[in-house]
């Protein structure tokens, strides 16, 4: 157990940039196709959409670049470093494409968007640009490239949402699953590229988020998490979102997203519901009190606060302040309980924080105690508010100083919340085996932490209670009970 547990990575600080590769599948007859994503969960999400587009249009997909005869790169903007990383890959592919020319290279989501015909421009060995709205131009994009053209679409859309497309889930564990319910951003943080990249905030039909749940319940699937930029601005109503349609089969009402919420969990009491990312602005006691009626909405909430000083937060346009956030915080655990987990992002070195100010963001954690946190050090991204009214004036090493700092206490928080979950039975959703050891299983409490115990003959896709005797900041340890 010792090994297994010193094993197991410590918190992250900085989020590694991701990289998710979709799996082989096909009839083995098609062209191949080999999609590699960065960026957050949305992005990978949209990955499995252009899978199901293109596998419509006869395309297997693998997971070796090497046997491929399309090669994309679905990308992120968020920070310089998310874009140096996609760079770098693209100079690997290059060195591919030079073996075999008839490779095609494509760039798509938000890098795609950002720079447009740049990418095909400066980059000689992209085909095609498509940005995170276009993918259903993708078949007509690549006839394109196949006629000898450079293709580009970065037409945002202020309707699209994929609604009717099911997503191939490749790469699945077969037991969670991620839905969009919407798509862009009508939040201006200043500091922030995903409104520039993603559009304008548009809410899926509420019927296709609940067929696509239901349908994944009935395939084995234990888990979805729905996912959006602001979830708590989910709103649809039938005469909005549906123009032009005088009937329709489903939903006929105005539906926010405690009522989503409230719809999903209903489909079974063994599928658990979760969700990301909320907005403390936005985030409503109606949320609060759904989650503590359904039994299987899990007790989790990803609530990114990104600075603990108030005047900070008014640079950032976050629309809250600090007690505001702290209100929120009080309010959760009122209505949910101690246990439930809460996690958050921080900023560091945001333009013109003081230490002073930055001491704040210390010492809202010490208040809040997260349970996990990501957490960054502010890079200027061009054309947003703060690249354009605010200055870059924190020095780099000050940010990384101020980074560490947070990172080391989110390490002593982390492990902390941890600790009060040891010698406690938990309800653990099996996911699969433990990435360290085969004689291990791990899942999730409701509250989001991995918990892992010995295989015995329990199976992924479970309930088990397990009742949890160690832990590290990162893992609980445990036996499951009868
Ligand atoms: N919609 C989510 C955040 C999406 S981006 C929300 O509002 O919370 C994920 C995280 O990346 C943000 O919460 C923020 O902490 C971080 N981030 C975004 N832009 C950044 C930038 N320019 N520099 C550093 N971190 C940034
Ligand atoms: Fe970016 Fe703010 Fe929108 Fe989150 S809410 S995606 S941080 S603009
Ligand atoms: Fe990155 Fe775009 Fe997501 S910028 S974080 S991939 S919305």
């Amino acid at each position: 157990m010792r090994q297994l547990i010193d094993d197991i990575s410590f918190v992250e600080g900085e989020m590694t940039d991701q990289v998710k590769v979709l799996s082989d599948s096909g009839t083995g007859k098609g062209r191949k196709l080999y999609i590699e994503s960065y960026g957050c969960q949305m992005n990978f999400s949209d990955s499995e959409i252009v899978a199901s587009i293109l596998r419509n249009e006869g395309f297997d997909t693998t997971s070796d670049p090497n046997q491929a005869d399309v090669v994309f790169l679905n990308t992120c903007s968020i920070r310089d470093k998310a874009e140096q990383t996609v760079r770098n890959r693209l100079s690997q592919i290059n060195a591919l494409k030079n073996k075999k020319p008839e490779l095609l290279v494509g760039v798509l989501g938000c890098m795609a968007e950002r720079l447009k015909t740049n990418l095909l421009e400066e980059e000689k060995i992209v085909d095609l640009v498509a940005g995170p709205d276009a993918y259903r131009d993708l078949p007509r994009l690549i006839s394109q490239v196949d006629e000898g053209e450079r293709a580009v679409n970065t037409f945002l859309s202020k309707e699209e949402t994929y609604a009717d497309i099911a997503p191939v889930r490749l790469n699945s564990n077969g037991v969670t699953a991620f839905i969009s319910i919407m798509r862009g951003c009508d939040n201006m943080c200043s500091f922030c590229v995903v409104p520039f990249t993603r559009g304008r905030e548009r809410s899926r039909d509420p019927q296709s988020i609940i067929n696509e749940a239901r349908t994944l319940f009935e395939n084995g699937y234990r888990e979805v998490t729905l996912l959006g930029q602001n979830v708590d601005s989910y709103k649809w109503s039938p005469e909005e979102n549906n123009k032009g349609l005088l009937e329709r089969k489903g939903i006929n009402q105005v539906i926010n997203f405690a009522q989503l919420l409230g719809l999903v969990a209903q489909i079974h009491p063994d599928l658990r519901v979760r969700f990301s990312t909320s907005h403390p602005k936005d985030i409503t006691d109606e949320v609060l009190f759904t989650m503590a009626r359904h039994e299987n909405i899990c007790k989790y909430i990803h609530l990114p606060v990104q600075s603990g000083n108030s005047r900070i937060l008014e640079l950032m346009n976050r629309g809250y302040s600090r007690q505001w956030y702290l209100e929120k915080i009080k309010r959760i655990r009122e209505i949910l309980g101690e246990d439930c987990g809460i996690s958050s992002d921080m900023i560091t070195g945001f333009c013109s924080e003081t230490e002073a100010e930055h001491r704040e963001t210390l010492s809202l954690m010490d208040e809040v105690v997260f349970d996990f946190a990501y957490m960054f050090h502010y890079s200027e991204r061009p054309g947003t508010l703060a690249a354009r009214k605010l200055t870059d004036d924190v020095p780099i090493e000050v940010k990384k100083k101020r980074l560490n700092k947070i990172i080391n206490k989110q390490n002593e928080h982390s492990l902390l919340r941890n600790k009060q979950a040891v010698g406690k039975v938990h309800k653990v959703l099996i996911e699969g085996e433990s990435k360290r050891s085969a004689d291990y299983l791990q899942g999730r409490n409701s509250a989001n932490k991995v918990i892992v115990f010995p295989k015995e003959n329990f199976e992924k896709g479970q309930y088990v209670y397990v009742r949890v005797h160690d832990c590290t900041a990162a893992t609980l340890f445990g036996k499951v009970v009868s």
